[in-house]
C-alpha cells in the first residue's frame, strides 16, 4: 500500500471514529421519495448541461419572454437558484447592471464551474457570485434577495421544506420567489411527467410553507410562472384555519347563485392555504352546480377560478358550455373568450370587495336560526359565524 493510501485509510478511520463519538454531528436526513403526493425527481446530472443551453431553447420555451415578465431592474439582488451552467444567470447579470452581483446557487460544483467559464467567455467575470449549496442549505444571505428564480428546479429539490424555509429567510421585505415549472396539466408539453408540476400541486406545497401566490404569468408555451411572496408570520392562525375548514360545509344547501359565491370563497381559500379540504369542497360545490341547468356569470367566474387547478375534463367542458350559453345569450362570438379570462384575472386581483360582498349577501339570506330561507334547506348556524370569520380573514389576507 502506498503512503498516500495508508494516510487516507487512517484519516477515514479517524473521521468515522469522530463522527460516531460526536453527539453534535447532524443526523443525515434521508431524502423523502415523495412530497405531498408528488414523486421528487432526480437531480439533473451536470453531464446533461449542454441541453440547458441548446440552440432550440429560446424557440421552445420563449426564454426572453420569461426574462421580461420577471421585471428585473438595475441593482436588484437576484438569485438564480439551481442555476445549472447559467443559462439565465448571464442575461440576468446584464439586467441588474455591473454594480450588482447575481447570486448563482447550485448543489453541483461542476455546474458552477461551467457557469464561471461561460461568464468569463462572455466578459462577465466578477459579476456572478457562485454559491455551492447543500440539499438542505442553499447558503444564501438572510433578508437580502429581491428575486429568487427557480427555473425547472423546484421539482428536483430533495428537501423542499428545508430549502423553502431557507429561501423564505433569504428574501428582502418585499422579495419574491418565482417558480417556473413545465405544465403537468398539458399533455402536449413534451417533458416527462416526473419533471412537470401542476399549479394545484405547486400551491399545495408552497403555501403551507409560508408563501403567498402574488402573481402569475400564463403566456409561456410550456411553463407556469408563479410568483410567491412571503406570507406574514401571523397570516392564518390555527384557529382561523379551523374556522375556514368548518366553513366548507356552508355551501351545502345554499341557493344556487350564492353557492357560486361561496364556492369562489372556497377556491380562494385553497389558494391561500394550499389545504386540500378547500379544494375538495370547492370541487364538489362546482360539480353540484354544473349538474344543475342554471347558468350565470357568477357560476362562470367560480368555475374559471378553478380551471387552472382542476385537471379533469368535466370542468373545461362545463366552462365551454356555460361560456357558449352566456356569450350566445348576449349575442357575442366565441372570440370573446379572452375577455372572460381577463374578467377572471381582474377578479383575482380585486378579490376582497368582489368576493366578500356576494359571500356576505349569501350569509344575509339566512334567517335568524341560520337556515337558508329561500329553498328551506337547513344550514347550521355555526357555519354562519365561521363564514363571517372566513370573509374577514379573506378580506385581510388577500393581496390588494
Ligand atoms: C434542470 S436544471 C435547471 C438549470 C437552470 N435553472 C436552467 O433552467 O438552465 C436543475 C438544476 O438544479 C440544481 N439543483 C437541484 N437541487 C438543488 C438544490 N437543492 N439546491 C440548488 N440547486 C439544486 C441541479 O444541480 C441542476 O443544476
Amino acid at each position: 500500500m502506498s503512503r498516500l493510501r495508508i494516510h487516507c485509510f487512517v484519516l477515514a478511520l479517524a473521521t468515522m471514529a469522530t463522527a460516531q463519538s460526536d453527539p453534535r454531528r447532524p443526523v443525515e436526513v434521508k431524502p423523502p421519495r415523495t412530497y405531498k403526493g408528488r414523486t421528487i425527481a432526480q437531480t439533473m446530472h451536470y453531464l446533461g448541461a449542454p441541453w440547458l443551453i441548446r440552440e432550440s431553447r429560446e424557440r421552445e420555451e420563449e426564454c426572453s419572454t420569461l426574462l421580461e415578465c420577471l421585471g428585473i431592474e438595475r441593482g436588484d439582488v437576484v438569485c438564480d437558484f439551481g442555476s445549472g451552467n447559467g443559462f439565465y444567470t448571464l442575461p440576468i447579470c446584464r439586467l441588474v447592471g455591473p454594480d450588482t452581483k447575481v447570486l448563482a446557487v447550485d448543489i453541483q460544483k461542476q455546474m458552477l464551474t461551467l457557469l464561471e467559464k461561460r461568464a468569463a467567455r462572455e466578459g462577465l467575470e466578477g459579476r456572478v457570485e457562485t454559491i455551492l449549496g447543500t440539499e438542505t442549505d442553499p447558503k444564501l444571505p438572510r433578508g437580502k434577495v429581491d428575486l429568487a428564480l427557480l427555473v425547472d428546479v423546484y421539482h428536483e429539490l430533495s428537501h423542499p421544506e428545508e430549502t423553502l424555509r431557507a429561501l423564505r429567510d433569504s428574501l428582502s421585505s418585499d422579495g419574491r420567489i418565482v417558480l417556473v415549472e413545465f405544465r403537468a396539466e398539458d399533455p402536449k408539453v413534451p417533458i416527462k411527467k416526473l419533471h412537470k408540476m401542476s399549479k394545484r400541486q405547486v400551491l399545495r406545497e408552497l403555501v403551507p410553507n409560508g408563501f403567498r401566490l402574488v402573481e402569475q404569468f400564463d403566456e409561456l408555451p410550456w411553463q407556469h410562472v408563479m410568483f410567491f411572496g412571503r406570507a406574514p408570520d401571523n397570516d392564518l392562525s390555527q384557529q382561523a384555519r379551523q374556522a375556514m375548514a368548518r366553513a366548507s360545509g356552508a355551501t351545502v344547501g345554499a341557493p344556487r347563485s350564492e353557492s357560486a359565491a361561496l364556492g369562489l370563497v372556497l377556491a380562494r381559500a385553497f389558494r391561500l392555504t394550499g389545504d386540500d379540504r378547500y379544494y375538495d369542497a370547492a370541487c364538489s360545490c362546482a360539480r353540484r352546480l354544473v349538474k344543475s341547468t342554471h347558468r350565470d356569470a357568477h357560476l362562470l367566474l367560480f368555475l374559471t377560478e378553478l380551471d387552472d387547478l382542476v385537471e379533469e375534463p368535466w370542468l373545461t367542458d362545463a366552462i365551454d358550455d356555460i361560456t357558449g350559453a352566456l356569450l350566445g345569450g348576449a349575442g357575442l362570438e366565441r372570440a370573446a373568450w379572452p375577455e372572460w379570462r381577463a374578467v377572471r384575472d381582474a377578479n383575482r386581483r380585486t378579490q376582497p370587495a368582489d368576493l366578500v360582498a356576494p359571500a356576505r349577501a349569501a350569509l344575509d339570506a339566512l334567517d335568524d336560526e341560520g337556515r337558508w330561507t329561500r329553498d328551506g334547506t337547513i344550514c347550521v348556524a355555526d357555519y354562519i359565524v365561521h363564514m363571517h370569520q372566513l370573509c374577514d380573514l379573506l378580506e385581510f389576507a388577500l393581496p390588494r
